[in-house]
């Protein structure tokens, strides 16, 4: 796990409707180290719902792909990991940081860093189930009153985790104020199994100063790689404007192509929606550009506004 960890440190962290095969091919192709999933709750997948079925695909990573569950119990968490495993998971990934309240309100994501002593009878239960490398993505803690990613590591490690991923901000914090990277310190003096430090990573050069701060052996990079996976790719920032409008281009049109192939039509579209949003995010009209898109009825339909919009705002730079 350490060497795999080592190999390219900078990587995609998951991203629920956005880190499906598609987006993870293409991040990798960037640079990003291997990825994960985005999470995909243990009860769906064994009730055969089609999105997680369909978010379940490892048809397009060329390379290694974690796998990352949702759940709140032995009894769906080992027979789900199970069936990624079958499915071609080289990873299994534990969801214990995921905020939203109809997810924690069962017990799921980072309600499992409530009760301790359970999470550790059920990731014993999953460690004993498969034999590829299990890991945890974790928080800071629940709330203030228990900051605990410290305690949930050390049992993570006794109980044969390979590796942790710490976003160090509480459940309380959600995404609110700057991520306190000492957690990830202090986690990293912890253990001795390898520690990928997250929050608030928007380059390679802050990936590295989090590294140097933290001591931790790679870094995920979640938010600021949507719309902008080249982040990943140290060359891309040598690139005069022109270069780098190519290379984007490039880049998104790969990932349109891999949409239509990778899904159903009508999923296919809302991909295709959310990904174009963010890719156009930056650019002075993205608010007007992002109801556009929205509105539009077919993947033809689509493609023809973005391309439409990209040009215009692209000109400058290809003229440059
Ligand atoms: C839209 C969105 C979806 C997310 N979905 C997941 C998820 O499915 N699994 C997970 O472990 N974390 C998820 N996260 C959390 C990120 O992986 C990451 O921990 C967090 O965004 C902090 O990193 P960042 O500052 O680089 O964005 C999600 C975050 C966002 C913004």
């Amino acid at each position: 796990m350490s060497e795999l960890l080592a190999e390219s440190p900078v990587r995609l962290a998951p991203m629920a409707s956005f880190t499906n095969a598609p987006f993870r091919r293409v991040a990798v192709r960037c640079g990003s180290g291997f990825t994960t999933n985005e999470e995909i709750d243990a009860e769906a997948l064994l009730a055969k719902n089609a999105w997680a079925g369909e978010s379940a695909r490892t048809d397009l990573d060329e390379d290694v792909v974690a796998m990352q569950l949702l759940g709140n119990s032995a009894e769906t968490l080992v027979p789900a990991a199970m069936l990624l495993v079958e499915a071609g998971a080289d990873i299994v990934d534990i969801n214990m940081g995921c905020p939203v309240p109809k997810v924690v309100q069962r017990g799921k994501g980072a309600a499992l860093m409530q009760d301790v002593s359970a999470t550790a009878r059920i990731l014993s239960a999953i460690r004993h189930a498969i034999d590829v490398p299990l890991t945890v993505k974790i928080r800071g803690g629940w709330d203030e009153r228990q900051p605990n990613a410290v305690e949930v590591a050390r049992m993570a490690q006794d109980v044969g985790v390979d590796a942790i991923t710490v976003h160090p901000r509480t459940r309380a914090q959600r995404f609110g104020g700057r991520a306190p990277w000492d957690v990830i310190a202090d986690v990293v003096a912890a253990v001795e199994i390898p520690v990928t430090g997250n929050g608030d990573v928007t380059s390679l050069v802050e990936a590295r100063q989090m590294m140097a701060a933290t001591g931790c052996h790679s870094v995920m990079v979640g938010r600021a790689a949507l719309g902008r996976p080249w982040l990943f790719d140290d060359g891309y920032e040598g690139l005069d404007a022109r270069g780098r409008t190519a290379y984007e281009e490039r880049v998104i049109i790969e990932h349109l192509n891999l949409i239509e192939a990778c899904f159903p039509p009508r999923m296919a579209l809302l991909q295709m929606k959310k990904h174009l949003a963010q890719y156009g995010a930056g650019r002075p009209d993205a608010r007007t550009l992002r109801a556009e898109l929205f509105a539009q009825p077919s993947v033809e339909a689509l493609r023809r506004t973005f391309v439409r919009q990209w040009a215009k705002d692209s000109a400058p730079a290809r003229e440059g």
